[in-house]
């Protein structure tokens, strides 16, 4: 799909959601009872979660492909999680916490969820983290991989259904370090998820024997034009790249690194978000031979994903990505945890949460660890051709 295609479609999609949010704010204010953080539910009663995607920004694509993979789930089980019925009402991160914040916040004091699901960006899930713990209302972070919310910041009430950013950096680590001779140079998004994308990574890398060649932090959102940065690269002497973007900056980083004669040159390296979903149909031939760690790719071999591509595939006539699987799992977690609690208070689900045991899920069987984390493996994946298309190979497991 081309660029223009693929920003049409994502400006079609985000008009519907719209449509839906709006459709379900008007049903939850006519609703009239008090579900949320203050009720605990009776046997009959529907349960009110909210939905907190971006559907504006560099990450709109994202937020559409776990706005996708959460309905998928619901329209599986006929709409219900854990026997209830379950109400979204789903609203736009938008790109940064300044959007995100409020828009949580709003979820939580007006629309009086039950829990929420969603945030993409690692600086949101952070200037979110105190709200959740003190309002007591379940969080489950679909994307956002800041490390501190499943590690010094932990909390009760906040879970997450993806990855911390210092994993998915620290899993290519030493692969990098075996496969590549000389130094290499790491270039980031300079917010919370690319430094901690940068510093897993160069742990495990130095601790594995690699030599960094330099490193560079381009400002989040407002860098279209890479070609500075590309230079640098060049003249560093660096015999491999590793980088994270996501949205529409991987596009450009890694349009452009093909267009200034680096891909031929110097290997590049980064975590999965680099090539992921519709970044990969608007990269196209670009991309090929990039080498990423994730924990999902559609070509996973395994019935389960299989069954899950072809379910999301029917429905959304594209494949799915890392981003609809995240919220796929969110709402299977809160399916077996809405059953445990035999209700619907928040409280009570979050404590559930703890008990739900493994999640069979498109990536593999995943359980969450006792900082509330995702335990699952990472892949090592390749851009390679495929039929008609360019997809993430899935190369070996990483260590
Ligand atoms: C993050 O900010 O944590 C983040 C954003 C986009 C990704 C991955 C992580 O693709």
């Amino acid at each position: 799909m081309g660029v223009l295609s693929a920003v049409l479609r994502s400006l079609r999609r985000t008009a519907t959601i719209s449509g839906l949010a709006a459709g379900a704010l008007a049903l939850s204010g006519c609703a009239g009872s008090s579900l949320g953080q203050t009720g605990s539910g009776g046997p009959g009663d529907e349960v009110r979660l909210g939905l907190l995607v971006p559907l504006s920004g560099v990450y709109a694509p994202l937020g559409e492909d776990m706005r996708d993979g959460f309905q998928l789930y619901l329209d599986q089980h006929g709409g219900k999680l854990g026997g209830r019925t379950v109400r979204v009402t789903t609203v736009d991160e938008g790109e940064t916490p300044q959007t995100g914040v409020p828009a949580a916040q709003k979820l939580v004091t007006q629309d009086r969820v039950t829990a929420v699901v969603g945030v993409v960006n690692s600086a949101t899930a952070l200037g979110l983290r105190d709200f959740f713990h003190e309002s007591k209302v379940p969080l489950l972070v679909a994307n956002a991989g800041a490390d501190a919310i499943t590690g010094d910041r932990r909390s009760p009430y906040v879970w997450r259904t993806s990855f911390a950013n210092g994993k998915v950096g620290a899993a290519l680590g030493p692969a990098v370090a075996e496969e590549v001779d000389g130094g290499v140079y790491l270039i980031t998004a300079d917010y919370a998820a690319g430094r901690e994308m940068v510093g897993g990574f160069r742990r495990a890398f130095e601790a594995a024997g690699g030599k960094v060649a330099g490193e560079k932090y381009t400002p989040f959102g407002k860098t279209q034009d890479y070609q500075p940065y590309l230079s640098a690269i060049r003249s560093s002497g660096a015999e491999a790249v590793y980088s994270f973007y996501a949205g529409a900056e991987a596009v450009n980083f890694v349009k452009q690194y093909r267009q200034f004669g680096l891909a031929d040159e110097i290997p590049l390296y980064g975590t999965g978000f680099l090539t992921e979903g519709g970044v990969l149909d608007a990269q196209g031939a670009a991309a090929v031979g990039v080498k990423t760690s994730l924990h999902y790719s559609t070509e996973l071999d395994t019935p389960r994903n299989k069954e899950f591509v072809d379910a999301y595939r029917a429905e959304y006539k594209e494949l799915p990505t890392v981003y609809s699987v995240q919220a796929y799992d969110a709402a299977a977690a809160l399916d077996k945890a809405i059953a445990r609690a035999g209700g619907t208070g928040g409280e009570d689900i979050a404590k559930a949460l703890g008990g739900i045991g493994a999640i069979d899920s498109p990536r593999g069987p995943w359980s969450f660890d006792a900082d509330h984390d995702a335990r699952q493996k990472y892949y090592l994946r390749e851009v390679r051709a495929g039929d008609g298309s360019f997809v993430n190979a899935v190369v070996r497991e990483l260590g």
